[in-house]
């Protein structure tokens, strides 16, 4: 972040840096919906997205975490964050009771500003024009080929 910050200083960030270090962040006011089992595809298989529950409702009764591949149900009060690798742990939740609330606030940074700050800050369809060496092209090559 910090990187993509120096190279365009008219970018904004959603926090400051010494409190949160992810480029995006989501609220959910939403009405107490559930989420299916899924991973978020888009953001960095080995990156953190940072998920918070916020409301009012009976962690015993509902609004457990549940990640899959692990094989766990977790309980998760209004007020706790969890970190997850989300691009690589199905994780979905469960339902709380009717009179209660439920919100949540993720915060995560899309692989692709990685592959930005990564390739010089261009798009991998735009580093190729960028004037990489033969060796710097082969060497992209072979990292994307073993990551
Ligand atoms: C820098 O960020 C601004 C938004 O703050 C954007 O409008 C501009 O296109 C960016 N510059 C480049 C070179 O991408
Ligand atoms: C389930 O997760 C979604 C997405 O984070 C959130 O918007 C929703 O409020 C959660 N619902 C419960 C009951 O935990
Ligand atoms: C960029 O160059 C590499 C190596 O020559 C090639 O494999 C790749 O398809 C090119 N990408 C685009 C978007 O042109």
């Amino acid at each position: 972040m910090e990187k993509l910050h120096n190279w365009n200083k008219t970018l904004r960030r959603n926090f400051l840096p010494t409190v949160l270090v992810f480029a995006a962040a989501t609220f959910n006011f939403g009405l107490p919906t559930i989420t299916y089992p899924h991973l978020n595809f888009a953001n960095l298989a080995w990156g953190w997205c940072a998920i918070t529950a916020l409301g009012n409702f009976d962690p015993d009764k509902g609004g457990h975490i549940i990640l899959w591949d692990l094989k766990l149900i977790i309980r998760f009060p209004p007020g706790c964050t969890i970190f997850i690798p989300s691009a690589l742990i199905r994780h979905s939740n469960t339902s709380i009771q009717p009179h209660e609330k439920h919100f949540s606030f993720t915060q995560y940074t899309a692989a692709g500003i990685f592959r930005f700050v990564d390739n010089r800050f261009h798009s991998d369809t735009s580093i190729n024009a960028s004037g990489l060496t033969a060796a710097e092209q082969q060497e992209r090559m072979e990292a994307c080929r073993t990551r």
